[in-house]
């Protein structure tokens, strides 16, 4: 079947989640902690992951926002770092994130070859939307989804299924992208033709589905869906 619509995951995906704490270390007055970013950035985005996931099995729902502020206060305290202004400088960068740098381009690519295209993320709609306009990509989009719709998050099922009813298309006419190899083995199980960016080289997960391709950047999806 023909591929319709290319739905892409969107933080570690198409929005690069360093980019707020590689920013505010090049800032001034954060000389002592510019070595100590590359920490606690992987820091904060594991246990943001893990909560999504701790939450969605125990059906203690609260949104993306929430969890990215809880997440970088364990992080914070793990790294012995207590600094107010830092915290908040770092979660108004995590508002705007800035795109990897192929983004643009593949987007484009992809609309001139007929595809719809559309975001499926964790993060709540006005991170999203915020993330979208900042990274000037907005427009590309037919729809950006937020798993706030279904009030649980990745790789739950119901997220998956926002697609079809967004849509009306069946999974194996929907391709999906997603940098978490965990999402991309889920989306995979559901039904979707899933391709995992594998950006850092990483074993791909022992789970319930497997993507249907691997990619190391967004750059050669328009010759694999087209
Ligand atoms: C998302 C997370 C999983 O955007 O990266 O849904």
């Amino acid at each position: 079947m023909p591929i319709r619509l290319c739905v892409f995951d969107a933080y570690g995906t198409l929005f690069d989640v360093a980019a707020a704490a590689r920013s505010a270390a090049k800032e001034q007055g954060s000389e002592g902690w510019a070595a100590r970013w590359p920490a606690l950035s992987a820091l904060w985005r594991r246990k943001q992951l893990e909560y999504t996931w701790l939450r969605a099995v125990a059906g203690a729902h609260v949104d993306f926002w929430q969890v990215t502020q809880d997440a970088l206060d364990w992080a914070m305290e793990a790294e012995g770092l207590t600094d107010p202004a830092l915290r908040q400088r770092l979660l108004d960068l995590y508002h705007e994130l800035a795109a990897f740098p192929e983004v643009p381009s593949v987007l484009a690519a992809l609309k001139e070859r007929g595809l719809k295209l559309a975001i499926l993320s964790n993060g709540a709609p006005d991170m999203l939307e915020a993330a979208a306009n900042s990274a000037r990509v907005a427009a590309q989009f037919d729809a950006i989804l937020s798993v706030e719709a279904v009030g649980v998050f990745k790789p739950h099922c119901s997220v998956y299924g926002m697609v079809g009813t967004r849509f009306g298309l069946p999974p194996a006419e929907v391709a999906f992208v997603s940098s978490n190899c965990w999402d991309a083995c889920a989306a995979a199980a559901f039904g979707f033709h899933a391709i995992w960016v594998n950006r850092e080289g990483a074993p791909l997960d022992r789970l319930h589905g497997k993507p249907a391709k691997i990619v190391s950047d967004l750059g050669g999806l328009p010759a694999l869906l087209t």
